[in-house]
């Protein structure tokens, strides 16, 4: 069968996409090696949490929009092939693109003329280009003229996919204009508006939009450390710095990761000409679960054989992924104090434990994710009630006390 458009990697980015693409009507093909995320999928079952999908799933199946294949080979066979790999950072400050390496291999032999590669993966600047080369170099195509290539970056954030497909603005780069239209034919069936530019220009806009956000929350994370070694309250001064200020304002703390924002900076990183200026901004985050570690330790006069509760697990507020969580990195230095730690979060799909298992008697209750349940009075009500002279540990501020470090009857007082 030929198929409209493969796209190569059902994760977090491609599956969304895939499906989106077969619910406007396209013949997809999705190709994955992962065997349980193809099993998951071939009964009919969205392998993470992703509002909207699991019912649109049903939808392209019924239609048999959607076809699934663990071989890239196959992707070939399609008029457009999306790729939508993972691109780690490697610790040498580098980014990894063994996965497109590896999936362009197994390809290169089925690749005929006409077709569109878009790179939907976040790359470092050059990486668009490099695939073209690599293109030209081992199959004698011209990329632009008798075959496609185009950087169409992904911006939605988790959890918002459906919510921003149709009207975040689509920004394409391709080798040449023919590319850029390409691919503009492929995209245009999501209805975003669409921006063309230059592949390096997508690239650059791509991992700019995430150091942003990634610089934007390293300073309300520093000025919460600085005020614990002043003594001053964080919230009151970001309240000082925002009100009625005409100019921008600060955010708000909390524990800063993901699988995008960790390693996207390092991209940049790779060349900067202010080497280590990101890599201070990493620095920030990476410290604040030690920094609340150790501001629970002081509190409590040590931690060895204290309980204490860690509510969230996931990166980030409402979403089931813990890739590059920063909860991990919590519990690690947590258990390195010889503290017993109780995880729970109602969201990820690793096994936690009940809320109120891990609140019974804890010395400590620690919000590492800012999860939606956890704002609510009754979960307040219920650290009261089980540990009432509990430490309560709220970066995110999301009992609304204004407190990063409080004893429970006092954080309920100031809600
Ligand atoms: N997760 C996000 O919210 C997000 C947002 C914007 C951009 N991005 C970028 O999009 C890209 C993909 O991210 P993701 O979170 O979906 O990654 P992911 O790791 O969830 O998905 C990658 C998928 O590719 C598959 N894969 C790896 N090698 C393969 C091969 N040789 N053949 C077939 N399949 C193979 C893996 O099994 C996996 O399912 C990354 O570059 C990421 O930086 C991610």
């Amino acid at each position: 069968m030929a198929f409209d458009v493969s796209v190569i990697g059902l994760g977090r980015v491609g599956l969304p996409l895939a499906l989106s693409f077969a619910d406007a009507g396209l013949s997809v093909l999705g190709v994955d090696n992962d065997p349980a995320r193809l099993s998951s999928l071939r009964v009919g079952r969205m392998p993470f949490k992703e509002p909207g999908t699991q019912e649109m799933l049903g939808r392209v199946q019924a239609a048999g929009r959607l076809e699934l294949s663990d071989r890239a080979e196959d992707a070939a066979a399609a008029a457009a092939i999306v790729l939508t790999l993972g691109t780690p950072a490697l610790s040498h400050i580098e980014i990894d693109i063994s996965q497109i390496r590896a999936v362009l291999d197994d390809m290169l032999p089925a690749l005929s003329p006409g077709k569109l590669i878009a790179l939907r993966s976040t790359v470092a600047p050059g990486t668009t280009e490099f695939v073209a080369g690599y293109l030209e170099k081992q199959r004698d195509f011209d990329v632009g003229r008798d075959f496609f290539v185009a950087h169409v970056p992904e911006r939605i954030a988790a959890d918002q996919f459906m919510a921003e497909i149709g009207t975040l603005p689509c920004i394409i780069g391709g080798i040449g204009e023919a590319s850029g239209e390409r691919a503009e034919r492929l995209f245009e069936v999501l209805g975003a508006p669409i921006v063309h530019t230059t592949p390096l220009q997508a690239e650059l806009a791509k991992i700019w939009t995430n150091i942003l956000r990634y610089a934007t929350f390293a300073l309300p994370n520093l000025l919460m450390m600085d005020c614990e070694r002043y003594g001053a309250n964080v919230f009151e001064v970001i309240e000082l710095i925002n009100r009625d200020y005409p100019r921008g304002g600060m955010g708000r703390p909390g524990m800063t990761a993901g699988t995008c924002l960790r390693k996207d900076f390092a991209f940049s990183e790779e060349r900067s000409n202010a080497p280590g200026m990101l890599l201070a901004v990493s620095r920030v985050h990476e410290s604040v679960p030690l920094f609340l570690v150790e501001g629970v330790k002081r509190r409590l006069r040590g931690l060895r054989g204290r309980k204490v509760a860690v509510l969230g697990l996931a990166f980030k507020r409402d979403t089931d992924d813990e890739r590059d969580s920063l909860s991990h990195k919590l519990v690690r230095l947590l258990e390195r104090e010889l503290a017993d730690v109780v995880v729970h979060d109602p969201v990820v799909q690793t096994p936690t434990a009940d809320l109120s298992e891990a609140l019974t008697g804890a010395d400590a209750v620690i919000v590492a994710t800012d999860h939606s349940a956890y704002s609510s009075p009754e979960t307040l009500a219920e650290i009261e009630s089980r540990s009432p002279d509990c430490l309560v540990v709220d970066p995110w501020n999301a009992f609304r006390s204004g407190q990063v470090f409080g004893f429970a009857s006092e954080v309920a007082a100031l809600r």
